[in-house]
């Protein structure tokens, strides 16, 4: 039997390769019987696209409530740009169940938007206005870069859809926050690295979207794109050891 590897907070980025886990209405949807004909009538464009890129096994589970898995059982955990929406205090409980489900030796890649090359481009840009060559009308996208993120209200994608659509979306679904799409924190090598020790992970290290140490990662398609390019620039890969 293949690798054990969870796939948490999958959106609609998921593998054949892992077991994919959400609660998102997507991942809802696309595990009902009726999945795709709802899917059909309620999405279109990129979300639709999206939907229908949905592959793999997949389980709806809100992930505040801890990993449905026995201890010990499972060979790697994986989670891509979903660290960052989960409150501060939280982040201890989530490591520790994370660890809980690893088998010893197991591998958890964590993937998050890295905090420092946008504070060092918002840096950079400051530097730049002070020394007479920046752009202070283009100095706000800095700031935007990673504040938008934590205090955006209206979900993503929602703007786009009709009027009418997009007022049941927003009364059922509520706002962004509401959904789990805002950043409740940010990330760097530094500090991820330290929870990761104190939550008892073992030689948290920094690698890259095409590195790992799960056997055969770059053939999930979760981290890279077709064309071999990276599905999330900008992010941080990290990994340690159970
Ligand atoms: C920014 S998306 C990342 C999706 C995917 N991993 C990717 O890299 O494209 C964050 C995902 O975390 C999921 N998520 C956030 N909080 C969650 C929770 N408590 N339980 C389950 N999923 C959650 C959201 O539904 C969303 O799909």
């Amino acid at each position: 039997m293949g690798a054990k590897i969870l796939n948490l907070g999958c959106g609609t980025r998921t593998s054949a390769a892992t077991i994919n886990i959400d609660w998102s209405p997507q991942v809802r949807i696309k595990s009902s019987k009726l999945g795709d004909k709802v899917a059909k009538r309620l999405l279109s464009g990129e979300r639709l696209d999206n939907y229908n890129a949905i592959e793999g096994n997949l389980m709806v589970h809100d992930l505040r409530k801890g990993i449905p898995f026995e201890s010990g059982s499972i060979d790697a955990v994986y989670h891509s740009h979903v660290l960052e929406h989960i409150d501060r205090d939280g982040i201890d409980g989530f490591l520790a169940e994370i660890k809980r489900v690893l088998k010893p030796g197991g591998v958890h890649r964590i993937v998050v938007p890295d905090l420092e090359p946008l504070l060092r481009g918002y840096l950079d840009s400051l530097s730049a206005i002070d020394a007479g060559h920046g752009n202070p009308e283009a100095h706000d996208d800095h700031v935007a870069s990673f504040a938008e993120q934590m205090v955006r209200r209206e979900a993503a994608g929602t703007s786009q859809q009709p009027p009418m659509r997009r007022k049941v979306e927003n009364t059922l679904l509520g706002d962004a926050r509401k959904r789990g799409e805002t950043h409740q924190w940010m990330w760097d090598r530094v500090n991820l690295a330290v929870v990761l020790k104190q939550a008892g992970f073992i030689d948290p290290t920094v690698v890259d979207f095409k590195t790992s140490a799960i056997d055969d990662w770059t053939s999930t398609g979760l981290d890279q794109e077709p064309d071999g390019s990276e599905y999330r620039p900008g992010s941080l890969y990290m990994e340690a050891t159970r």
